[in-house]
């Protein structure tokens, strides 16, 4: 390696965790990222190494990078466990890197920080603000129902992503780096710098330097991670509006740290969690607008009686110490207490003969008029048969119809795509329609917005009462009280299930037949059930 002893003699090892790759757009920058890490590292007096793991790209990988999630997680865990280092800095940005590299990291037990990629710019065409995902799902539609031309949506693909960095709406990306800074696993205010801002450097170089004072003071992710901490990340991804998906990552992550995150947390903390933020999908402004109106700070300062704010962070203060001062510099992108958008978070918990192990809706981001809604279902027994279908002129379809996709979960699909955004069939977009009621076992990119039901557990394919649904079988939407139901008897549906039959299974090798074997439903985080925080795992032997 071309290190003697002054290199590593009496100096703490840092491993620089790094998820750089071209096929990921999001962490195109995080080869120079990581120099900066390294600088402070070395200027602390550690000795950094860097180390390349899986890159998850949103963008790219097929079927879905939440079929990955898991493996990330296990790289991360076992990459630090038999590799000597005293410390870790974790680098990640797209959706479901975050997540990864926390979990693997916190099974592993070693003093760990996140350094996260950073938004991207906000998109440009002719003079227009775009938003990652929410306008290209926007356009996109307008591109189907005849509106747009070829030409202006090669435009739009050119100036949605004009930087490198992670999603720039409070999608997943953004809702799980700044679940990372709420959690306190990453410095204070990390989560919101723009990826091609000097602050981002800045900011990485000093968590290099941190890295190296943790390693000496063994701070363990045991002593950060406590249900007070999930709670605060809780409160904060209400207030934000946050991505539905950042559910399941946070009772996966939790999971990790022994902790039990019930879905009903999440319901009763979004009823009282006014929201704050007036970001996309479900509001006007982008992150890098939010950095300059003060970013995460001062948003979580306005709700200090809402959190545990007396918890432990990565720098060694508490997350209320690293909250004071914090000013809003624009009190239209981040509300101020007594001018909230909403009372309530936006996100809602739902249960019902449909989904007695639960669904989510965020409801924030849909037309109000689902709020309770009733309507008959036409089924779509997969992806396939959705796409087959939806555009058929013939499709008996009506604005009030509920569109059910089957067999789209963590087993059915297999990964739990983020199908749950069903497109709207060609000749009711024509015709004005934006928004229907929508229900899958599936996730929905946090980009997306609509009244869809998702994480319906348990899903279809292992037999769940999504599967016995049938075309006009009247469906129940009741947000107000947090019911999904099929108005069939529980006769008529025993009888169904008595006839159902899983579809046969394609024979799978590998890591998929690993994930299809071990992977729980979304009301448990879609972790494998081996990877949970039941016993410590023993050092690797030495021979
Ligand atoms: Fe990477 Fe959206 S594609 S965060």
């Amino acid at each position: 390696m071309g290190l003697g002893p002054a290199d590593w003699q009496g100096k703490p090892v840092i491993a620089i965790l790094n998820t750089w790759s071209e096929l990921n757009p999001c962490h195109l920058h995080f080869k120079i990222l990581a120099e900066h890490v390294k600088k402070g590292v070395l200027q602390a007096g550690g000795m950094p190494v860097e180390v390349p793991l899986l890159s998850l790209s949103e963008s790219y990988m097929k079927p879905t990078t939440m079929l990955y999630r898991n493996l990330l997680a296990m790289e991360t865990e076992e990459v630090i466990r038999c590799q000597p280092v005293d410390g870790v800095v974790l680098l990640g940005a797209c959706d479901k890197t975050t997540p990864a590299l926390i979990m693997g990291a916190t099974s592993a037990e070693v003093p760990f920080l996140f350094v996260p990629g950073g938004p991207m710019l906000r998109g440009n065409w002719r003079g227009e603000v775009l938003g990652s995902g929410s306008d290209a799902w926007k356009y996109w539609d307008e591109k189907r129902a005849g509106r747009l031309s070829e030409e202006a949506w090669c435009e739009i693909e050119d100036g949605i992503a004009r930087s490198h960095g992670h999603c720039m709406t409070m999608g997943t990306a953004s809702t799980m780096t700044a679940v990372a800074e709420t959690l306190g696993l990453t410095l204070p205010g990390a989560s919101s710098i723009p990826a091609v801002d000097m602050a981002h450097w800045r900011m990485a170089a000093e968590s290099g330097r941190q890295a190296v004072e943790n390693a000496w003071r063994d701070l363990r992710p045991a002593q950060i991670l406590r249900p007070e901490s999930f709670h605060n990340a809780i409160v904060m991804d209400m207030a934000v509006g946050g991505s539905t998906n950042a559910i399941i990552h946070l009772v996966a992550m939790a999971g990790r740290a022994g902790i039990a995150l019930p879905l009903e947390q999440f319901d009763e903390i979004s009823r009282r969690t006014p929201r704050l933020a007036d970001l996309r999908p479900a509001g006007r402004f982008l992150m890098e607008d939010f950095y300059y109106a003060g970013g995460l700070r001062p948003l979580l300062g306005q709700l200090l009686d809402l959190l545990n704010p007396d918890v432990p962070t990565v720098n060694g203060h508490t997350l209320r110490e690293n909250l004071a001062g914090a000013e809003i510099f624009n009190p239209e992108v981040i509300r101020p207490r007594d001018k909230a958008i909403a009372a309530e978070g936006g996100t809602a918990i739902l249960r019902g003969n449909l989904a007695p192990r639960g669904a989510v809706i965020k409801y924030a981001a849909m037309e109000p008029r689902f709020m309770q809604h009733t309507g008959p279902a036409i089924v779509f027994q997969d992806y396939n048969d959705l796409a087959a279908r939806i555009d058929d002129p013939a499709l008996p379809v009506t604005p009030d119809t509920v569109l059910v996709l089957q067999n789209a979960g963590p087993v059915g699909a297999p990964g739990m795509p983020e199908w749950g955004m069903l497109p709207i069939p060609k000749k009711l977009l024509e015709a004005g329609v934006r928004d229907m009621v929508r229900i899958s076992d599936a996730r929905m990119s946090g980009t997306s917005y609509g009244a869809c039901v998702l994480h319906v557990a348990p899903e279809s394919a292992i037999g769940g009462p999504l599967a016995l649904v049938r075309d006009g079988d009247l469906i129940t939407l009741d947000v107000a009280s947090r019911r999904i139901d099929v108005k069939l008897s529980d006769a008529e549906l025993e009888a169904r299930r008595a006839r159902w039959k899983p579809r046969p299974a394609p024979t799978r090798r590998g890591y998929q037949s690993l994930f299809l074997n071990a992977v729980t439903q979304a009301d448990e985080g879609c972790d494998f059930r081996f990877l949970h925080a039941e016993s410590p795992t023993p050092q690797p032997e030495i021979h």
